[in-house]
This record gives C-alpha cells, structure tokens and sequence, in this order.
C-alpha cells in the first residue's frame, strides 16, 4: 500500500516543518495538486514552488495536473524530476500526447478522470501508463466527502488492469472508513490531505496502513 499525503492540506507558512513530518510520518509519495483556476474553480501552486518543494523533501513527487492545457507544462513540471505525473481525460488537450510527453521525459504516466466520467474512456490509454487515478471527490478543493459509487468505479477499473503492471490510486475523501473500502475494490495508492494533516500524522498515516492489512 502506498500512501502518498496531498500537500493542499498543508500549512504553507511552515511548509518545511510540514515536509519533514510527512517524511518522518512514514509517507511513502507526495501527492501535489495543481490547479489553473479553469479547469478546475481553484488556483494552487506551479513548477517554481514545486521545484522548492523537491529542494525540502526526498519523497517521490506525485503531481495531479488540474489544468486545461497540461501539455503547455509538463516539461516544466519534469525540471523538478518527479516521479509520477498524472493528466485528466477531461482537459482541453491531446491526452496521448501528455502521455508520450511524461514517458519520454522518464517520468511514470499517469491518467486521472473526475467522478462523472465513465471509466470505460481509459481503455484507451490502457498501454501509455503507469497508473490510473480515480477521483473519488470533484476537484479542485480538499475535505469533501467520498463520492458514492466510488467503490464500484474502483472495481471496475481493477478489472480493466488485470495482469498489468498499473498502479490504481483513489483521491478524494479518504479517511480509515472509506480506506477501507477503497482498498477492498483494489485500490493501491492512496491520497489523503485533510485526514492526514488532521492532528498526529504519524498516527495517521499508521491508521491508513493498519487498513490496508485488516483488509488483506
Ligand atoms: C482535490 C485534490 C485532492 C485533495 C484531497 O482536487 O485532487 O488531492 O487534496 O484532499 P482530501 O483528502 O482532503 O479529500
Ligand atoms: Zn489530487
């Protein structure tokens, strides 16, 4: 299982501070959000801060391109050397491209689709990526709740995986109750920002974990 803790959640007035507590919460991804204010009704951070944020942390950088031409910064984003970056379906682009772009940057692939869009469309991307992001919440803000029907979006994409060698990660909403769930329907990367940054994230992180093994 592998837990990667969205910084949305973060306080960015101690933002070093929060870094290391990630690290020494025994995170094993960071999960960044970026949002252009179009694609999604929120604005985050670009590839400057970010390129800050790699100088503070040595966790394996999970970026979530929230905008509507992700092809316009995908090299930009690669300066930082992250490990993931995932593109939604739904942006104004051409997706493939994104795709090839990321893998040939020696980046992992990701593609993520929001809620209401059929997970029958990644079928398509099936054999340009690294892993598939199902987004549990509409995007663009963190501490919404866990959509329903999730669960069967998740399984079904499971499914559509197979024998492949695709991370399956859920984001949006997960807290040790719908972990749980998540899990079950084979979810392997887990996001979590308000649940993580609430209180004790060491406590919170080993909550997320002890999940993942109940369900085993
Ligand atoms: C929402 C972001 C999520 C968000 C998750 O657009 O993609 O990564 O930070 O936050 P929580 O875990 O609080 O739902
Ligand atoms: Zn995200």
């Amino acid at each position: 299982m592998i837990i990667s803790p969205s910084l949305l959640s973060a306080d960015f007035g101690i933002l070093k501070q929060e870094l290391e507590e990630l690290s020494l919460a025994g995170a094993d991804w960071l999960h960044l959000d970026i949002m252009d204010g179009h694609f999604v009704p929120n604005i985050t951070f670009g590839p400057d801060q970010v390129k800050n944020i790699a100088k503070y942390t040595a966790l394996p950088l999970d970026v979530h391109l929230m905008l509507e031409k992700p092809s316009e910064y995908i090299e930009k984003f690669a300066q930082s050397n992250p490990y993931m970056i995932a593109v939604h379906h739904e942006s104004n682009d051409d997706i493939h491209k994104c795709l090839e772009m990321i893998r040939s940057l020696n980046i992992k692939a990701g593609i993520t689709i929001k809620p209401k869009t059929d997970t029958a469309v990644l079928e398509q991307y099936i054999d340009k990526i690294d892993m598939i992001m199902i987004m549990s919440v509409e995007p663009g803000f963190g501490g919404q709740s866990f959509m329903d029907g999730s669960v069967e979006r998740i399984q079904r994409v499971r499914e559509m995986i197979g024998g492949r060698n695709i991370h399956l990660q859920v984001d949006g909403g997960i807290t040790d109750q719908t972990a749980k769930a998540a899990i079950k329907a084979g979810a392997d990367v887990l996001v979590a920002g308000s649940y993580i940054f609430k209180g004790d994230k060491a406590q919170n992180i080993q909550k997320l974990r002890a999940t993942a093994v109940q369900t085993e």
